[in-house]
């Protein structure tokens, strides 16, 4: 755990402009910013813009935004306190780490030894491999005749486990490695007094994180016996859990992303087949159905995930629910099937690459179609049938989050499978209307979300919405809220003083408005926690606060559209004036925001009164309804006084 405070250092330390980003990407100042062509995407005209005053970037090509930890994560692929330390090295920040608790040492000391322990293993599969003769004979010999090359098989790091009781297990324990931590990454048994070895006469293949650290390895027999297991992996350890592992994931992920797309597989041979071909971009999900985690690591490189098969249909139907997962991820979707019999493996080595990457590319189909074509040719002439695969089709596409794509997939499969658009329209939102309920825990009688069907694009402009001021409000608390406007206020002779957060806060807090949106809520809460102290949050740390829904929200918010944009020369001016307005601005928003909100309560009470019959409770409506209009009225002509000063 690095100390809160070091964390705050690093932040302000780092010089985003020249030293983070600028050791990556080519910068040019342009005006009070620098840009630059985005290292996330492809283009060609610069589109990132990195802002030094504010500390941050944003790329309005892709929409990738952050700070300097962020940038450093996104582009070196760190984790969160990778990231910081990267820095704190780069600036020679001393970091102090929080003393672990002895456990929690002996935890770290645990998993340490066991990267060892495998990291020495596997060198120790490799030289069996090309140097003792059993490994020659055996391993190299099978590797060769699956048409492996001697720089393919170096490049994965592939070896030999001898066929012998306790060869490696036995080198280890004479190597001082200790017994437990053999037992602990599995690759020695516990028999009796004995460690014996787990992997016996097999061809080795190391799995790798993403850093490159050996946290497994997978076995497999030489030939097709088939009373053996083919393959014999290790199993679950504190390094290394299969559901989010995924074998290839260190030697894909720049392929993935310069290509922008992640070919899945099912096997270890078929990622280094592909690899050996050219194509590398593509990772195997190791002969299991697809975890989110697994797919949550394909998301940090790239949206786009084409899943390879083999041509075999009951394969295919098990991958459907790893699809659903995709989808729901905001991915996309699409599968390429091989002749039947063929995995990518087979096909790669009977065939050139740019037959290969033909093959895929014109092979390629949208995953939706594909199960909405696949599973209408398996009912057809049945009816009933035909009205399940209604239902499987909408459920999956129930699992997209993006309403407009929903809606296009909506219209192409209504096309494909000749039923009305408002039919699948109705079940789609009965699927949305009940996810949400489970989500909300909510009753019967709650808003419904409900698809705006005919009109996808169209959003209903709502008078009501209070989303704007809201948003505005957060700005003005990020960018200005330590500067302070004066104000005449009856009976002092002085003008008074106002902090511009304290302003907003103490003025929200006393009409006990909340934001609509929780984000925003969240920042706000902040600010109200920061102030109880006297305190005004930084920037720099709500752009690095470590709840992401904040500092992603604060990027967006103070990254746009003011004076990230080209046109620096009009938003200095801009902005300029701005600050002068500061009071206007702070005072016309609250009043619009709370306008909102009374005119909200103005209509429901509306509403209850063409409803209610109870003469009491009607006079109690009309007394509120009487009063709010009252402060409604003084709003207004407030509002008007504002925009008029
Ligand atoms: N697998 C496994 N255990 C098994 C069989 C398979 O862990 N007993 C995993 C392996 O990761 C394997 C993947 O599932 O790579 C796909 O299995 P399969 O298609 O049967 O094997 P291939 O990858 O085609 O292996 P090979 O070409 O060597 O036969
Ligand atoms: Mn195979």
């Amino acid at each position: 755990m690095i100390k809160r405070d070091d964390i705050q250092k690093i932040i302000e330390t780092a010089r985003i402009e020249e030293e983070v980003v600028g050791d990556f990407v080519s910068l040019k100042r342009r005006g009070v910013n620098y840009v630059g062509l985005c290292p996330f995407h492809n283009e060609k005209t610069p589109s990132f813009v990195v802002s030094p005053a504010k500390g941050i970037y944003k790329c309005f090509g892709c929409g990738k935004a952050g700070n300097a930890v962020n940038f450093v994560m996104e582009h070196e692929h760190y984790s969160y306190p990778e990231a910081l330390k990267y820095l704190a090295k780069k600036y020679s920040i001393e970091i102090e780490e929080e003393e672990l608790t002895p456990e929690k040492q002996q935890e770290m000391d645990e998993r340490d030894a066991m990267f060892v322990l495998n990291n020495f293993i596997n060198g120790y599969f490799r030289d069996n491999l090309f140097k003792s003769d059993e490994g020659k004979a055996v391993g190299l010999t099978y590797f060769k005749e699956r048409g492996f090359l001697e720089s393919t098989i170096e490049k994965f790091q592939l070896g030999y486990a001898k066929n012998s009781r306790n060869d490696y297990s036995k080198h280890a324990l004479d190597n001082g490695f200790k017994k437990e931590i053999l037992i602990k990454t599995g690759l020695g048994i516990e028999k009796g007094d004995e460690i014996i070895d787990r992997f016996r006469g097999r061809v080795m293949f190391p799995i790798h994180n993403l850093t490159g650290k050996v946290i497994g390895f997978g076995g497999r027999i030489l030939g097709n016996d088939k009373s053996t297991a083919k393959y014999l992996n290790s199993p679950q350890s504190e390094i290394y859990d299969k559901s989010k592992t995924l074998y290839g994931i260190y030697f894909a992920k720049s392929a993935i992303l310069k290509s922008d797309n992640c070919y899945l597989v099912e096997g270890y041979t078929d990622v280094i087949s592909m690899h050996q071909a050219g194509i590398e971009n593509v990772v195997a999900s190791s002969g299991t159905s697809l975890t989110i985690d697994q797919i949550k690591l394909i998301k940090r490189f790239t949206p786009n995930i084409t899943m390879l098969y083999d041509g075999d249909p009951a394969g295919i139907k098990a991958s459907f629910r790893g699809t659903d997962l995709i989808l729901e991820q905001g991915m996309n979707v699409k599968i390429v099937l091989f002749p039947e019999g063929e995995d990518p493996d087979s096909f790669v080595r009977n065939h050139r690459t740019s037959e290969v990457e033909e093959y895929i590319t014109g092979n390629a189909v949208d995953f939706i179609k594909f199960k909405t074509k696949l599973l209408l040719n398996e009912t057809e002439g049945d009816p009933a049938a035909r009205a399940g695969l209604i239902k499987d089709i909408v459920q999956t596409i129930a699992h997209i989050p993006d309403q407009i794509v929903r809606t296009v997939y909506i219209q192409e499969c209504s096309a494909i499978m000749d039923v009305p658009e408002q039919t699948l329209m109705n079940e789609l939102n009965k699927l949305i209307r009940q996810k949400f309920r489970k989500k909300t825990k909510s009753v019967e009688n709650e808003i419904p979300v409900t698809e705006t069907y005919k009109q996808p694009q169209n959003i209903e402009f709502d008078p009501l919405d209070t989303t704007y001021q809201e948003k505005e409000l957060i700005r003005l608390l990020l960018l200005y809220g330590d500067k302070f406007f004066d104000e005449k206020v009856e009976g002092k002779k002085e003008p008074v003083s106002y902090n511009i957060a304290k302003y907003v806060v103490d003025d929200l807090v006393e009409d006990e408005i909340e934001f609509k949106n929780s984000s925003y809520q969240k920042i706000f809460d902040e600010f109200k926690k920061a102030l109880e102290n006297d305190e005004i949050p930084k920037l720099s740390y709500l752009t690095s606060h470590p709840d992401s829904e904040i500092s992603e929200t604060v990027i967006e918010i103070v990254s746009f559209p003011y004076d990230l944009s080209d046109n620096w020369e009009k938003n200095k001016i801009y902005v300029k004036t701005e600050e002068d307005q500061l009071k206007t601005l702070t005072k016309t928003t609250l009043l619009a925001l709370k306008e909102k909100y009374l005119s909200k309560r103005l209509k429901e009470i509306e509403l209850k009164l063409k409803e209610e019959s109870d003469f009491e409770e009607i006079q109690i409506l009309l007394d509120e309804y009487k009063n709010l209009k009252d402060v409604h009225k003084q709003i207004n002509e407030a509002l008007e006084r504002q925009i008029l000063p």
